[in-house]
C-alpha cells in the first residue's frame, strides 16, 4: 500500500518541535515527501544540524508514522535549513486580490522606508507575469552578476538606493512576452529567491502579483513568511477582492500573519491647497474594510500625481522628497518595524 500524503501530513502535525512552540509541519521543518509501497521518506530541516536533540524528534515522528500507518520503513533525512534566504530576519508579502491597487508602489516605497531607518532591505519583484520593478527603479537595462560557489551558481541582487532587488524584469529583454506554464512559474519564483546571495537583510519584502493563485500559494506555503500586508483602494468594488486574499493567508495549511491593510489613494490633495482632502473613491471605506476582517489600518496614502510620475521615471517617490505621502510611507515604514 502506497500510504497517503493527507495522511502523512496530518500525522506529523501532531509531533510538535518544543524550542518553536509549534508542529513541524506548520514550521516547514518537513521537505521533499516521497511515498512508495510500504515506505514513507521525507527530509527534516534543522536550524543546526549538529544538534543532538534531533535524533528525538527524529524518534517522535517515526513512532508516530508508525503507529498510524503499521509495519512500514520510514526513512527520515536530517537536512540543514540553511539556504540564500537564512540570513533574511522577516519576510513580508505586500498583496492584493486585485490588480492595479497599488501594491508595487507600497511595496517600493515601504522598502525605501525601511531603508532610510537604517535596516538592510531586500526587494523581490515576485509579479513575473507582469513585472514593475525595474521601470520603478528605472534599472530595466541592469543585469545581476553571477558567481559559482560548490558547482552552484547565485546571482548577486542589484542595488539602488540603499535597496537590494531582483526581478525577472532584470533577467529578461523588456518586450518578450512572460508566459508561465503551471508549475514553471513557481520554479521561477523559487530560483529568483533561492539562487540570489541575498546575504543578511533584516526585511526582504515581496511584490506580489494580483490574485490568490500558484505564485501566493507557492511562496506562502514553501517559505517562511513573517508576515503580509493587504493594499487595497476605498471602492466598495475592491472588498471582495481584498476579503479573498485575507482569507488565502488564514486559511489552514499557509498561516501567514496579516500584519495590515493599507488604504492607496484614500484620497486626493490638491498641492495648492494642502488643507483639503477629496475623498473621491469613498471615506471611510479603508477602516470599515480593515474593522470587517478585524485587521489594523495601516496607512492610508493620498493620490498624489507625482507618485504615477515618479513610478514611471524610475526614482521611487519616498526616496527624496517631502510630501503627506512620503509621510504615509515613512510612517508605515515604522509601524512595520514596530511589529516584527
Ligand atoms: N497613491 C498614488 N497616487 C497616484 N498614483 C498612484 C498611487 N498609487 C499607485 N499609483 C499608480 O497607479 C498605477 C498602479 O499602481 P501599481 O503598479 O503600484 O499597482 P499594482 O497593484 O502593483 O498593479 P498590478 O496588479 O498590475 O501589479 C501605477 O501607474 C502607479 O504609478
Ligand atoms: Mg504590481
Amino acid at each position: 500500500m502506497i500510504p497517503s500524503k493527507l495522511k502523512v501530513v496530518e500525522v506529523l502535525k501532531e509531533v510538535v518541535y518544543f524550542p518553536k512552540g509549534d508542529n513541524i509541519i506548520n514550521l516547514k521543518m518537513v521537505d521533499d515527501i516521497q511515498l512508495e509501497e510500504n515506505l514513507i521518506r521525507f527530509r527534516l530541516l534543522f536550524e543546526k544540524l549538529e544538534d543532538e536533540k534531533n535524533q528525538i524528534l527524529i524518534d517522535t515522528a517515526t513512532q508516530m508514522l508508525k503507529a498510524e500507518f503499521g509495519d512500514i520503513e520510514i526513512d527520515i533525512i536530517a537536512a540543514s535549513q540553511e539556504n540564500s534566504l537564512s540570513k533574511v530576519k522577516h519576510i513580508i508579502a505586500v498583496a492584493s486580490g486585485k490588480g492595479g491597487v497599488g501594491k508595487s508602489t507600497v511595496a517600493v516605497n515601504l522598502a525605501i522606508g525601511l531603508a532610510l531607518q537604517g535596516m538592510r532591505v531586500g526587494l523581490l519583484d515576485a509579479d513575473i507575469y507582469g513585472p514593475s520593478i525595474p521601470v520603478m527603479f528605472g534599472n530595466e537595462e541592469t543585469r545581476p552578476l553571477a558567481y559559482e560557489n560548490e558547482g552552484k551558481s547565485y546571482m548577486i541582487p542589484i542595488e539602488k538606493y540603499g535597496v537590494k532587488m531582483l526581478s525577472i524584469g532584470h533577467l529578461v529583454d523588456k518586450d518578450m512576452p512572460l508566459i508561465w506554464r503551471g508549475p514553471m512559474a513557481s520554479n521561477a519564483l523559487s530560483q529568483l529567491l533561492l539562487d540570489t546571495d541575498w546575504g543578511e537583510l533584516d526585511y526582504m519584502v515581496i511584490d506580489m502579483p494580483p490574485g490568490t493563485g500558484d505564485i501566493q500559494l507557492c511562496l506562502a506555503q514553501n517559505f517562511k513568511l513573517s508576515g503580509s500586508i493587504i493594499v487595497t483602494t476605498p471602492q466598495k468594488v475592491a472588498f471582495a477582492d481584498v476579503r479573498r486574499a485575507a482569507n488565502m493567508f488564514r486559511h489552514e495549511g499557509v498561516n501567514v500573519p496579516i500584519l495590515g491593510l493599507v488604504e492607496n489613494m484614500a484620497y486626493f490633495t490638491p498641492s495648492d491647497m494642502p488643507e483639503k482632502k477629496y475623498y473621491i473613491f469613498g471615506k471611510n471605506t479603508g477602516k470599515a474594510f480593515a474593522e470587517e476582517l478585524d485587521l489594523p489600518l495601516l496607512a492610508q496614502i493620498p493620490i498624489d500625481e507625482n507618485v504615477s510620475e515618479a513610478n514611471d521615471s524610475g526614482t521611487p517617490f519616498s526616496h527624496n522628497k517631502f510630501s503627506p505621502v512620503t509621510a504615509a510611507f515613512r510612517s508605515l515604514a515604522n509601524k512595520v518595524i514596530e511589529m516584527l
